[in-house]
């Protein structure tokens, strides 16, 4: 059966592809940041290795012990990140670092550590979960999509890099998908909301279309898509997925940058925007 590591299996899309991935009988090895808590909890059949992409020497002692323990696996599932909710004008510099170390950085680490192997195999994929905020831009959330633009742009570079050497690259773009992510940034209520005076409207408009937002795709339903995307034999680089990524991606592709920003725009700032 094939093998495949996935990071941040504690919560989430990366727990649900766990499951998804061993249900299906393949060697599933996850990642934790605090691998005491994780092992009472962990679920059956996933191995769990300790990962925090936020420490630069970590992401390459994962690869080792993962290749010493398990051997190579066909597939690395990069999916742990952060999100972030702000105005621009309010992040220091040393958040957004973090924010880069996570979501940028560390997977790039992870993933060349392991390119040594797969290319002697020959096969391998990588897989990495960016975002519909990877192929668009949503205001106060300048930082994470940076992020996810830079993990595209990663990605379709190491598509040309691997094809000679058999390995495949997928960006698996995933809309709104329901799990705890948003309420690590997003407050329930508007009072709850932070920043500074000039931004406040702003940001409770964003709150308020967050809010709004009915169709939210599960986890499970998620891991269905990646699971598709993943074992897709084919050279496809992307995979929009779950909520609102396909009709988002196609409608800005349809409208272009300039006049679908504008559309978007009017809509998140209908209470409050100019
Ligand atoms: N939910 C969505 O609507 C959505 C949409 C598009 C893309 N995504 C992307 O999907 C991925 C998973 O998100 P999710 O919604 O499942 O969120 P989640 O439930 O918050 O899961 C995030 C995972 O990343 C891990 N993580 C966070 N910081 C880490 C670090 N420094 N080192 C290693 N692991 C770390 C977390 O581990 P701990 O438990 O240790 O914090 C957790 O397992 C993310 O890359 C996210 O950007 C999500």
């Amino acid at each position: 059966m094939p093998s495949i590591l996935i990071t941040g299996v504690s919560t989430g899309i990366g727990r649900a592809c766990a499951e998804r991935f061993a249900l299906a009988g393949w060697t599933v090895v996850g990642t934790v940041r605090d691998i005491a808590a994780a092992e009472t909890s962990a679920q059956g059949g996933v191995a769990l290795v300790q990962l925090d992409l936020s420490d630069p020497e970590s992401p390459a002692r994962c690869a080792a012990s993962v290749i010493q323990n398990y051997g190579c696996p066909d597939v690395v599932l990069n999916n742990a990140g952060l999100l972030q909710f702000g105005p621009v004008e309010e992040m220091g510099i040393d958040e957004m670092e973090h924010l880069f170390r996570v979501n940028v950085f560390g997977q790039i680490a992870l993933t060349a550590a392991f390119l040594p192997a797969m290319r002697e195999h020959g096969s391998g994929t990588i897989a990495n979960v960016t975002s519909l905020g990877g192929r668009t831009v949503f205001p106060f959330f300048a930082g994470y999509n940076a992020t996810k633009w830079a993990l595209e742009g990663f990605s379709e570079g190491l598509w040309h890099e691997l094809k000679p050497f058999g390995i495949r690259v997928k960006a698996i773009e995933p809309g709104y998908v329901d799990t705890a992510i948003w309420g690590k940034v997003l407050p329930d209520d508007d009072e709850a909301i932070t920043g500074s005076e000039p931004y406040l409207p702003f940001l409770r408009a964003m709150r308020v279309f967050e809010a709004s937002i009915t169709d939210r795709t599960s986890p499970e339903d998620c891991a269905e898509e990646i699971w598709r995307a993943v074992i897709d034999p084919s050279d496809r680089l992307r995979y929009p997925v779950a909520a609102y990524a396909r009709p988002i991606i196609a409608a800005r592709r349809w409208l272009g940058d300039q006049a679908s920003m504008r559309f978007f725009h009017k809509r998140w700032f209908a209470g409050g925007g100019k």
